[in-house]
């Protein structure tokens, strides 16, 4: 198991170039499922959950294999439905290959990915999903199998679940008819996954809004996509110079798609400047509280970007409300930023923070993907030299975490 050294105090300054989204390239790859032919993702960024996604194609008996920055897949003839419980334990997030294995192979067979670190991480919406599309869904010892041939519906998502929207639209696609997802996520994830569907001939409409449809059945054939750059790591970049101080710049990434983050910074008194290519962050004083950060499904404040900017406030001047209204236990990293003298109060989903004029390092431990980085971006921040163990966590997410801050001037090394 790894571990980051980090010696904080130092202000980040330069430029880096933001890696492709893993949020948008996981169904992304589970959709290469339903093309018969040849996929060539582009930007696709070198992440544990992205080759364990490989992995699952690969048992699926299709070509799944990376050529540099892009990854090749492809599904002329895949023969396996069912996702062994040791990948399915390897990224929580694989039930995102459920709708697209059931369309193409007619049955699929998977465990419940089961909880993780942010709580409970329930499927009801995706297996209603199923259902609703004429999906047979048996549940028992754990397992889900699935099996029908789909037919067009009208899906009525009762919270706007960025999974569930995903798996809908994937199963749509090979259902005879059409189909209406309503209440869908709005995230720009949704929008990369109908952009790519639509690149393999598939006829979707409407993502990024609250009603998608599908026209089943249309002839699928390969293609290419290049992948956006990650919404959230952008985020948590900024944050991390917010907490350090400095000029830093991010290229390769849309502003509008994290402009409630950039909201917050500028709030806060960070000097934030965009560009249809890149946006630049200057902090050169400490923090000011904030109104209430709430997180919401998109277009709110992500609740990714939730712990990154919870690490930045909790040093400066000030008070800041945090509430998490998507997941029931999205605080763990705050008992690790208390251990680097910041003074937050968690009532609930009710997140209090106190800034402090100064962080001092520690040893902590990343408990989660983005409650490590968290971690991290304090440590930037903080007095002396900090160690974060558990970095297997952040490398679910980041591409390189260390080489990009190093490239910003941080001192920090893995051990
Ligand atoms: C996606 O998770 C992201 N993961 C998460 O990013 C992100 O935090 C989340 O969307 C919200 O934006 C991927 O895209 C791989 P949801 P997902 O379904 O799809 C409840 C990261 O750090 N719910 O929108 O699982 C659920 O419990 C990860 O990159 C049900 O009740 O999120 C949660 O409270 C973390 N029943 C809320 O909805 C369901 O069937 C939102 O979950 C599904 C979800």
């Amino acid at each position: 198991m790894s571990t980051y050294i980090v010696e904080g105090g130092r202000p980040l300054e330069g430029s880096v170039r933001v890696h492709g989204a893993k949020n948008s390239v996981l169904p992304i790859l589970a959709a290469c499922l339903l093309a018969p032919g040849e996929c060539v993702i582009h930007n696709c960024p070198d992440l544990s959950d992205v080759r364990a996604s490989l992995d699952i194609l690969r048992r699926l008996g299709c070509r799944a294999e990376r050529q540099g920055e892009a990854v090749v897949v492809d599904a002329s003839a895949p023969v396996g439905w069912d996702v062994p419980d040791s990948l399915m334990r390897e990224m929580r997030s694989s039930v995102i290959f459920l709708g697209a294995i059931l369309g193409r192979m007619g049955q699929a067979q998977l465990c419940a990915p089961g909880g993780c670190e942010l709580g409970p991480r329930p499927i009801d919406l995706h297996l209603s999903a199923i259902r609703a599309l004429g999906g047979a869904v048996e549940e028992a010892d754990g397992g889900l199998r699935c099996s029908g041939r789909l037919r067009g519906a009208d899906i009525v998502l009762s919270l706007p679940s960025v999974g569930a929207t995903e798996n809908a639209m994937l199963a749509a696609v090979s259902a005879d008819g059409v189909t209406t997802i309503t209440n869908a996520a709005r995230e720009p994830e949704i929008v990369d996954l109908q952009n790519f569907l639509t690149a393999l001939g598939a006829r979707v409409r409407g993502a990024g809004s609250s009603i998608i449809t599908v026209e089943g059945r249309a002839p699928l054939h390969g293609g290419t996509y290049t992948v956006p750059a990650d919404r959230i790591v952008a985020a948590t970049y900024l944050a991390a110079a917010a907490c350090a101080g400095g000029e830093v710049e991010l290229t390769g990434v849309d502003w509008r798609r994290l402009s409630t983050v950039t909201a917050v910074l500028r709030e806060a008194g960070c000097a934030v400047e965009s560009t249809p290519a890149a946006i630049r962050l200057g902090c050169h004083a400490p923090l000011r509280g904030v109104p209430p950060v709430r997180t919401a499904p998109y277009p709110g404040f992500p609740t990714d970007a939730q712990p990154p900017l919870m690490a930045a406030m909790a040093k400066g001047s000030g008070c800041t409300v945090f509430v998490e209204n998507i997941f029931e236990s999205r605080y763990r990293h705050v008992d690790e930023l208390a251990r680097m003298g910041a003074d937050i109060r968690v009532e609930g989903r009710v997140a209090v923070v106190y800034g402090v004029p100064r962080l001092h390092g520690a040893r902590v431990r990343a408990a989660d993907l983005r409650g490590g980085a968290a971690l991290v971006c304090a440590a930037l921040g903080a007095e002396g030299v900090t160690a974060v163990s558990g970095v297997h966590h952040m490398d679910r997410g980041y591409q390189c975490l260390e080489g990009d801050l190093a490239a910003l001037g941080a001192e920090i090394r893995r051990v």
